[in-house]
C-alpha cells in the first residue's frame, strides 16, 4: 500500500531553515525517517515536496484519482490557499496534516488552517515525531477498513 507524504513550500531547506524553530535536522534525514516508520509499517512510503502550490495540486489530484493516503504537510499553503484545499476536498482515502511547530503556539497568522477541515486528523508540534504519528495513524485506519 503506498502513502505519499507531501511537503510545501521551504520545507525543502530544513537544517539550514530557522534551525530554533524548525530543528537541525535536512530534509533528506525527514525522508530517511518517513521510509523507515513505514518499512516497519509495512506502507510504502514516497515523500516529495515542492515550492510550487500547482506542482502540489496536481500530486493530490493524482492521490485523489489513484485514491492514495496522503500525509501532508502544507507549510505557509495551510493559512491561505482555498485552491490546494479545494483539491484536498477531493480526497477520499484518509488525509492526515501535520506540522513540525505548533502553529497555535505562534504568530495569529498561523493560527487559521484553511485546510484543517477537509483532514481526517491533524498532527503538530511534535517535530520529525509528527509525520511518524501521522503514517502510525492511516496504518491504522488502513487495519481497520482492511
Ligand atoms: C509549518 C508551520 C507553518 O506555519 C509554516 O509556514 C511552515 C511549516 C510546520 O511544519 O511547522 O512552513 O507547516
Amino acid at each position: 500500500k503506498t502513502v505519499l507524504v507531501l511537503n510545501g513550500p521551504n520545507l525543502g531547506r530544513l537544517g539550514t531553515r530557522e534551525p530554533d524553530v524548525y530543528g537541525a535536522e535536512t530534509f533528506e534525514d525527514l525522508v530517511a525517517l518517513c521510509r523507515d516508520t513505514g518499512r516497519r509499517l509495512g506502507l510504502h512510503v514516497e515523500v516529495r515536496q515542492t515550492d510550487d502550490e500547482a506542482e502540489m495540486i496536481g500530486w493530490v489530484h493524482e492521490a485523489a484519482d489513484e485514491k492514495t493516503p496522503v500525509v501532508l504537510n502544507p507549510a505557509a499553503f495551510t493559512h491561505y490557499s482555498y485552491a490546494l484545499r479545494d483539491a484536498l476536498a477531493q480526497l477520499t482515502a484518509p488525509l492526515i496534516e501535520v506540522h513540525l511547530s505548533n502553529p497555535a503556539a505562534r504568530e495569529e497568522f498561523r493560527h487559521t488552517s484553511v485546510v484543517a477541515a477537509v483532514a481526517t486528523g491533524t498532527i503538530a508540534g511534535f517535530g520529525f515525531t509528527s509525520y511518524v504519528l501521522a503514517l502510525r495513524a492511516i496504518a491504522e485506519l488502513s487495519a481497520e477498513t482492511a
